[in-house]
């Protein structure tokens, strides 16, 4: 398409609903918060321009909208008066002139980009406005749509409608397309003689068809225009995002052994062949590479795991960390800005931050770096072929050469040459036949006892 776009987003309003301390639009679906969501769709229509039209807490949702990307900026709507007046906030974008504007509601997070691409056409072939409607038995609350053969004739929302219209299935998903050329005059048109007082987008309808100009609907599917107004239908959403992203994963060739416990975040990557097992929670940042396997009840948050890796169960990694090709990281093991060489194997209850680990080195279960003194943070690096021995504490900043062994149970406060061997604890010393002594004094204090 070579029409120019403008997208508006709407993203001013309280979200009362919600009864939260913050603004509806910064709470999150799949770990991006709402108003985001609505950007990333007017992106993939491939909108050059994007508005968002900001009010409660407009200088969080400004700075987390304006750093997401190039050719956006945010309107301020200071008085909340309705939808249309809402765009008009934008009114200096649209006047820049553009082939379509587009307009989005902040919280209605999973709207697709081929519905945008479709109201679209509708412009193209010379329609003035085209509406994304659609069917639902359980109209109440939403605008409806007024229908003429293909025209739409009007749109009325609930506190207007007659009783013959509320019986209409057919709704305004809020999502509009409308012809730049007409879209300042029809917008600066509407009036707020209405129940609410308001000055409602929809109205912009029956203006345009007043002047004769023709005005369509594209039909789009209940879940892709669901809008949050409550927590009930932010986890709503939520479901419908992460059953769609599990399909398009397996569909992809990524087994999940029980898809409806895996979850994902908006940016989540992993390749074909990967074995997710179930219960596995996945943030933001997270990259899984061909072949490896995440096994039941793991965490990953800002990881980046190589091919053929075997993650848990009950791993958990957190930011930065790297797990290399063909490593282990296995139970009950934390990882944090943690770079773990290709066939390094941290199989048991271990803590790694801050560390650096090569290639093919042994962790023992129950290793600790100890990174942080209180106030700062150090690192550990330990170089390839290397073998830390059970229950070690790498004291950080510390480190430990290739090839190295440290005898388990050290507290390692001093580097470690490569080849070397490392002995942090008391040497150990055996009384001859105290043991036994010891043993049977304690059995006759407990006889004693039992007397
Ligand atoms: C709106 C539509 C209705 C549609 C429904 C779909 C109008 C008049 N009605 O109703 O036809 O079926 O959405 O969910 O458009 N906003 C502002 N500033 C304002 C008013 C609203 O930014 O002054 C924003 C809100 O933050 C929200 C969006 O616009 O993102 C929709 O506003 P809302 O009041 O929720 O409209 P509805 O009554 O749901
Ligand atoms: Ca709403």
């Amino acid at each position: 398409m070579t029409r120019r776009s403008l997208s508006i987003v709407l993203a001013a309003g309280e979200g009362s609903r919600m009864r939260s301390s913050k603004a509806k639009v910064l709470h999150e679906v799949a770990g991006l918060p709402l108003v985001l969501h609505a950007v990333s769709a007017a992106r993939r229509a491939g909108s050059e321009r994007i508005a968002v039209v900001v009010g409660r807490d407009a200088e969080p949702v400004s700075k987390l909208v304006e750093a997401s990307g190039a050719g956006i900026s945010c309107f301020v709507q200071a008085e909340r008066l309705g939808t249309a007046h809402a765009v008009l906030s934008a009114r200096d974008a649209i006047r820049e002139g553009w082939d379509d504007v587009l307009v989005l509601f902040g919280d209605t997070p999973l709207v697709r980009a081929d519905t945008l691409d479709r109201a679209r056409r509708h412009l193209a072939d010379g329609a003035a406005i085209c509406v994304v409607g659609f069917q639902t038995s359980q109209p109440t609350g939403y605008g409806r749509l007024v229908m003429s053969g293909d025209e739409l004739v009007a749109i009325r929302e609930e506190k207007d409608a007659s009783d013959a219209e509320r019986r209409i299935e057919l709704c305004n998903a809020g999502v509009m397309a409308i012809a730049g050329e007409h879209a300042l005059a029809l917008l600066e048109a509407v009036g707020n003689r209405n129940a609410k007082g308001e000055y409602y987008l929809t109205d912009i309808v029956a203006l345009a068809r007043e002047r004769g100009l023709s005005v369509r609907v594209s039909e789009a599917p209940f879940d892709d225009v669901l809008g949050v107004n409550t927590r009930v239908e932010l986890a709503a959403v939520e479901a419908v995002f992460q059953a769609r992203r599990r399909t398009e994963l397996m569909l992809a060739g990524v087994t999940l052994v029980a898809p409806e416990t895996v979850f994902v975040s908006y940016d989540t990557q992993i390749a074909p062949d990967v074995v997710i097992e179930p219960h596995v929670v996945m943030g933001p940042g997270v990259r899984i590479a061909a072949g490896s396997v995440i096994h039941a009840f793991s965490h990953l948050e800002g990881a980046n795991v190589g091919e053929g890796a075997s993650i848990g169960p009950y791993a958990r990694l957190r930011p930065g960390t790297t797990v290399g090709a063909n490593a282990k990281v296995g139970n009950f093991v934390e990882t944090k800005s943690a770079d773990i060489g290709a066939g390094a194997k941290v199989s048991h209850l271990t803590y790694l931050g801050d560390a650096e680990i090569g290639e093919r080195t042994n962790i023992g279960a129950g290793t600790i770096t100890c990174n942080y003194d209180g106030y700062n943070k150090y690192r550990t690096v330990i170089g390839a072929d290397a073998f830390v021995g059970s229950n070690s504490s790498l004291v950080a900043p510390v480190r430990i050469g290739d090839g190295a062994y440290v005898g388990s149970g050290s507290v390692v406060t001093a580097d470690v040459p490569g080849g070397a061997l490392a002995l942090g604890r008391a040497r150990q010393v055996n009384k001859d036949d105290r043991g036994r002594i010891i043993n049977e004094r304690n059995a006759a204090r407990k006889a004693e006892s039992r007397k």
